[in-house]
C-alpha cells in the first residue's frame, strides 16, 4: 500500500492572494495529518509564489509525519534544504511561469548540476527522490545518481484525452515503474492524480509513496462550505 503524501501547496496559494495570514498551511498540515496522511508535500519555490520559507521552518517544527520539500535544483534552495533538513527532498524542474510543475526533471541533460545537490543533501542524512518523466534513460541517470528514488510524472495519464491514451500512458508508468523497481530505486508518482483516476496508479506493484496536491485541496473547499457559511449565518443573523 502506498503512502500518501498530502501537498498543501494550494492552501498557502489562497492566503497569498490576499497577503494575510489565513487560510495557514501549517494548520492545513495539521489537519491533513489528523486525516491520515503519511506525508506532507510543500513546494518552496523560487518566486515565493505560495509556501513561505516560514512555513516550511514552522512545518519542520510541527509536522511528526515525513516532510517533504520540492525544490530546484539549484544553490539557494539547497542551501535552505540544508538549514532546514527536511525528511525528503524532491527535485522538480522549475520555469517561473509554469502553472505548475510541468514535465520531468531531465537528469541526463543537467546530470552534473543535479549531482552537485544531490551530493550536498546526502552528506547532511536527507533522502533524495528525482521527479522524473516515466523515461528509462531517465531511470538509469538517476540510479547513476545514487538518489533513494524517483518520483514517475503521472501528468500524462492524469491528462490524457481518451481511454485509450489513458492505457497507453498507463502501461509506459507500468514499464517505468518496473524498470525503476529492477534498479533498486524506491517508486513514488504524482502529479494530476485525483480521485476518479488515483485507483489503477495506487495499484501499481511496489509503489510506495503518491504525492497529491489539487485534488485534495479542491474537495476540501467544497465539503467544508456548508460548514464555513453555517457559521457564518450563525453570526450574521443577530
Ligand atoms: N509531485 C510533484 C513533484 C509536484 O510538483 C506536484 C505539484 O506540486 C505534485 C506531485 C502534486 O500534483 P497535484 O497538485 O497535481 O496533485
Amino acid at each position: 500500500m502506498p503512502a500518501l503524501g498530502v501537498n498543501i501547496d494550494h492552501v498557502a496559494t489562497v492566503r497569498q492572494a490576499r497577503l494575510t495570514y489565513e487560510p495557514d498551511p501549517v494548520w492545513a498540515a495539521v489537519l491533513a495529518e489528523l486525516g491520515g496522511a503519511d506525508g506532507i508535500t510543500i513546494h518552496l519555490r523560487e518566486d515565493r509564489r505560495h509556501i513561505q520559507d516560514h512555513d516550511l521552518y514552522t512545518m519542520k517544527k510541527t509536522v511528526q509525519v515525513k516532510l517533504n520539500l520540492e525544490m530546484a535544483a539549484e544553490q539557494e534552495m539547497t542551501g535552505i534544504a540544508l538549514a532546514v533538513r527536511p525528511d525528503q527532498v524532491s527535485l522538480v524542474p522549475e520555469k517561473r511561469e509554469e502553472l505548475t510543475t510541468e514535465g520531468g526533471l531531465d537528469v541526463v541533460a543537467n546530470f552534473e548540476r543535479v549531482k552537485s545537490c544531490v551530493v550536498q543533501l546526502q552528506e547532511a542524512g536527507i533522502e533524495v527522490s528525482l521527479f522524473i518523466d516515466p523515461d528509462l534513460d531517465q531511470i538509469a541517470a538517476s540510479k547513476n545518481l545514487g538518489v533513494h528514488g524517483v518520483e514517475l510524472h503521472t501528468g500524462r495519464y492524469a491528462d490524457a484525452a481518451s481511454a485509450e491514451e489513458q492505457q497507453r500512458e498507463y502501461e509506459t508508468l507500468l514499464r517505468a515503474s518496473q524498470f525503476t523497481i529492477e534498479q533498486g530505486l524506491k517508486l513514488h508518482m504524482g502529479h494530476g492524480l485525483t480521485y476518479r483516476n488515483v485507483a489503477k496508479i495506487a495499484a501499481i506493484p511496489n509503489v510506495s509513496e503518491l504525492n497529491i496536491g489539487h485534488s485534495i485541496i479542491s474537495r476540501a473547499v467544497l465539503v467544508g462550505m456548508e460548514q464555513a457559511v453555517r457559521e457564518m449565518k450563525a453570526l450574521v443573523t443577530v
